[in-house]
Parts: C-alpha cells; sequence; structure tokens
C-alpha cells in the first residue's frame, strides 16, 4: 500500500507524488529527461528491447522510458504504471503527441496492483522502484509479471554521499540546521535502495536470478545557469523542510552560500554535477 498523508516525507507515496512532488516532476519534467540522458541510454541499453517486446515500466513518471520503450516495440505493447495522476496526465498527453498507439499508462501502486502474471519480456524502469512502503511485495509483484526467462533492468541511486548533485546543494542548506528531507533508512526515498546487498536480497526473495549490479557514474546537466539551478534546489521537495521555514534574511544568506557552492560546476554548456547510480539487470 501507499503512504498516507501521515507521512511527512516528499517522497512517501500517495500523497506527495500526488501533490507538491508530483507538481515539481511535472514542472521539471525537460530539465529532469535531460539531466538523465546519459543514464537512460545506459539503461536502454541493458533492457535490450526486441520489436515484439512487451514491456512494463515501474514508476514511469512522465514516460520518457516508456516511450523509448514504445518506439523500440512496435509489434509490442507497452504498459506504464505510476502512483501519481498529474504525472501520468503528462505522460499520456506527451504519448499522444507522438502517436504511439502501443503504449498505454496506468494509474496504480506498483506494489499491489493486479498484474497479469508471467505476460511481460521486460519490467524496467528509471529510478521509480525505490519508493515503495513494502519492497518485497512490489518487487514480487513486478517479477510474477515476467515471463519465466523475461528481464528486469532498473536504476537507482547509490548513497546520498556519493552523488555530488544531493551533497553541493544539500550540504549548504544542511549547515542552516536541518537535514534534506530524503526518507530516513530503510523508508521509501531516492536512497532506499543503495544497499547493493539489499537489492540482491529483494530480487533473489522475489524469484530472479543472475543478478548483475553495475556501477553508472554520470555528470548531470543540472541546469543551464547558477541562476536556473538555484531556483531548481530552492524548490525542490526535499528542501521544502529546510527552505520554508527560513525568514527571509537567513533565505538571502542560505541562496548567497548556495550560489558560491554551485559557481565552480558552471560550464559554457551548463551546470553538471557528479551523480552514482546502480543499474541493476536480472532475468526470472
Ligand atoms: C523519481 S520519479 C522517476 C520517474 C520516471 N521513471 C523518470 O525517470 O522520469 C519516481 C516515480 O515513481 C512513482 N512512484 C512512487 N511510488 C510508486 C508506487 N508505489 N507505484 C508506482 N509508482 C510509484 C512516482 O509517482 C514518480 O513518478
Amino acid at each position: 500500500m501507499a503512504t498516507t498523508s501521515e507521512d511527512s516525507s516528499p517522497f512517501g507515496g500517495e500523497d506527495g507524488w500526488n501533490g507538491s512532488t508530483g507538481r515539481h516532476w511535472v514542472e521539471h519534467e525537460d530539465r529532469h529527461d535531460r539531466m538523465l540522458t546519459s543514464l537512460t541510454t545506459r539503461l536502454i541499453q541493458a533492457a535490450d528491447i526486441s520489436a515484439a517486446d512487451r514491456v512494463l515500466d515501474v514508476g514511469c513518471g512522465c514516460g520518457e522510458t516508456s516511450r523509448i520503450a514504445a518506439r523500440n516495440a512496435p509489434e509490442g505493447e507497452v504498459l506504464g504504471v505510476d502512483i501519481s495522476e498529474p504525472i501520468l496526465a503528462r505522460a499520456r498527453a506527451r504519448a499522444q503527441q507522438e502517436g504511439l498507439s502501443n503504449l498505454r499508462f496506468q494509474r496504480a501502486d506498483a506494489e499491489s496492483v493486479p498484474l497479469p502474471k508471467a505476460h511481460f519480456d521486460l519490467a524496467m524502469s528509471r529510478f521509480g522502484v525505490m519508493f515503495f512502503n513494502d519492497p518485497r511485495a512490489a518487487f514480487r509483484n513486478i517479477a510474477q509479471a515476467l515471463k519465466p526467462g523475461g528481464r528486469l533492468a532498473f536504476l537507482c541511486w547509490q548513497e546520498a554521499l556519493q552523488n555530488e548533485h544531493i551533497v553541493v546543494p544539500f550540504s549548504v542548506l544542511a549547515s542552516y540546521g536541518a537535514l534534506p528531507d530524503i526518507g530516513a533508512p530503510g523508508a521509501p526515498g531516492p536512497f532506499s535502495l543503495a544497499d547493493p546487498d539489499r537489492i540482491r536480497e529483494l530480487l533473489t526473495q522475489a524469484g530472479c536470478g543472475d543478478i548483475e549490479i553495475r556501477p553508472a557514474q554520470e555528470r548531470l546537466r543540472v541546469g543551464s545557469d547558477v541562476p536556473d539551478v538555484l531556483d531548481y534546489f530552492r524548490h525542490h521537495p526535499a528542501a521544502s523542510g529546510i527552505v520554508g521555514g527560513m525568514d527571509e534574511a537567513t533565505l538571502s544568506k542560505a541562496l548567497h552560500d548556495l550560489e558560491a557552492a554551485v559557481r565552480p560546476f558552471q560550464t559554457p554548456d551548463g551546470v553538471f554535477l557528479g551523480s552514482s547510480a546502480w543499474l541493476v539487470t536480472a532475468g526470472r
């Protein structure tokens, strides 16, 4: 089940993704797609989609990876599943613009949605599998929807401290007295699958084998210039708990410090910060 309104984390599930976190995700769709370009390429290579594949995209967001899968599987079908209605509205609009008739979306919690058994050739996800309340149930549910011999391919983040795009902005904000809201240890959040042993354990109990967990390190283009990136971080869901409590003078000082921290990463092509993900593949 998704989390309830009692869970104040912006990444806790139903409320955050259907509320301000979801709005943030839609507003910054193009930024995120561009930011993740090189990681997306790695995921799609690992997913190795064939023309007739049936593909499940878990936590599909605004649907960039679903659309790529649909283009790569013109004789197959793609189902994007996501818990957030505002995000899916964007995904549906984009797929319609492209006229992708083999792609559909379903609003559902991937943890509990009744998926057809042994139906899909591939389940994939670009950073959409770290937000489950019950990851055991979720990975079991996803794995049983794969045909025997079907594949799983997903990206998830390594530890926050290995991710410059988190460390640079949030160490500044944390110096103002509060930690960013990125999920408590073991709770749903961007870093809940940072431990490869945990990934291996979850996938094994779900009935997967041939598990490979490879590091994927890329520089992310977070924005065009320093003011753009500052505005992005300032309104980031994980920052709202810190920034929201600041008076005007403190906020102005924090933004000044943030600007100084981000400036060294400006290049003629934009502001780039490092990232470390896991690229996970497995078979059923
Ligand atoms: C970090 S975003 C990634 C979105 C997309 N895969 C992308 O790369 O742009 C995480 C996505 O997972 C979705 N999500 C969170 N919990 C979920 C759940 N239990 N079931 C299905 N989707 C979920 C969110 O609504 C959000 O769209």
